[in-house]
């Protein structure tokens, strides 16, 4: 059993005298290729992380819900009915409110349960850590009010939780990756259909994580502007999202945009065309062409998209030139937080220290470089 696991049943035990009834669990994420794609309506390629949020919890029969943050050291206690609209931006326990408020949006009757909610991903550092909460808090209401899962449709009121009641404007990728992963596999989302496609690593590599120790203020602003100007692009192509315009046509008719436009245009619709090669390079195995592929992303997000800073773009210079890489890239939604690299295996270990030390040396900072497998999206477990 994980600490996190282990803290969250003791913590149970010792608040409500019993093990809980049941435990479940969803994951963060960490993006391989594919960013700011998935609101124009395109691909991403993420798989789930083995950090994550839990709840310990059993059902209660009055439909009231409290929790217990071990995050916070705070119990909040709601109605699902008759929830007071806090809204305060970004507290813990709007994600779950938002998660129950889309849920009965959605026509569901919901039961209610008490128990412990704890999380191993970091917050803020483009990591997700609002979709593993909002989708362990799916999974929570789902089995105490005996409601099919389906990880599409639940993902997409967990989005509607974040966009409508947290008030964030995020895409479906998150949501769908903590609903939907596969242990061992990185998920190539179609966000148009969200069909979805389960796709291996190529084979001797290691994923890391490259946590720049920096967060970004206003990153919602920033987020919704590149929306906006994604939006005023698919305009100017007369298409209803960037997904739908092809490459040779960009180029062709690219000179009627502005400057800035045009480069936000040019880095969705070349990163869509990455994204779908990145997995055709899985598919074969081919780490090289994956890794060169992770490269031009990150160039892409740094020039034309513009949502990288110094912290990123040095860390992912350092993870670059190690003769362990394949290649490195930001991920997430930018402006700080985490990069990730795809490294030989046997060399990860090394590659890891060797990289912070460098990071290190470089800006001063001590950031958080580690290793890790594809976890499976939210499930529950019998505790
Ligand atoms: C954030 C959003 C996602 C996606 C990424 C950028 O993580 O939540 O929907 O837009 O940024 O790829």
């Amino acid at each position: 059993m994980t600490d996190l696991l282990q803290r969250a049943t003791a913590t149970f035990q010792s608040r409500f005298g019993t093990p809980p009834a049941l435990i479940v669990r969803a994951p963060g994420r960490v993006n391989l290729i594919g960013e700011h794609t998935d609101y124009n309506d395109g691909f991403v390629l993420p798989m789930a992380i083995d950090r994550q949020v839990v709840i310990a919890l059993r059902p209660r029969h009055d439909g009231y819900v409290a929790v217990y943050s071990l995050d916070f050291d705070e119990t909040v206690e709601f109605s699902p009915v008759e929830m007071e609209d806090r809204r305060e931006g970004g507290l813990w326990i709007e994600y779950m409110q938002g998660m129950a408020w889309a849920l009965q949006e959605a026509g569901h009757a919901l039961k209610g349960w008490e128990g412990v909610v704890g999380g191993d991903v970091p917050i803020g550092a483009g990591l997700s850590s609002s979709a593993a909460i909002e989708l362990a808090t799916a999974r929570a209401f789902a089995e105490v009010s005996n409601l099919p899962w389906h990880p599409a449709q639940m993902a997409l009121l967990a989005q509607r939780a974040e966009n409508e009641w947290v008030g964030v404007k995020t895409g479906i990728m998150d949501q769908m990756i903590s609903a939907a992963g596969v242990a061992g596999r990185a998920l190539l989302i179609d966000c148009r259909s969200l069909a979805f496609e389960a796709v291996p690593l190529p084979p001797e590599t290691s994923v890391v994580i490259l946590d720049t120790a920096t967060r970004r203020e206003l990153v919602t602003s920033a987020y919704n502007e590149r929306r906006e100007q994604c939006e005023a692009a698919a305009a100017f192509f007369g298409v209803p999202k960037l997904r739908d315009v092809s490459w040779p046509r960009f180029e062709a008719e690219q000179e009627g945009l502005d400057p800035v436009t045009r480069r936000r245009a040019r880095h969705v619709i070349s990163e869509n065309a990455r994204t779908e090669a990145a997995a055709e390079a899985m598919r074969r195995g081919d780490a090289t062409e994956l890794g060169l592929l992770m490269d031009a992303s990150h160039v892409s997000m740094r020039d034309d998209f513009e949502i990288t800073n110094d912290a990123l773009n040095m860390m992912v210079a350092i993870a670059q030139v190690h003769p362990a890489s394949y290649g490195a890239r930001m991920t997430g939604g930018g402006f700080g937080g985490c990069a990730v690299a795809l490294v030989r295996a046997e060399q990860a270990a090394q590659f890891a220290s060797d990289v912070a030390r460098g990071y290190t040396a470089a800006n001063g900072l001590t950031p958080a470089v580690y290793v890790t497998p594809a976890a499976a999206g939210a499930s529950v477990m019998k505790p």
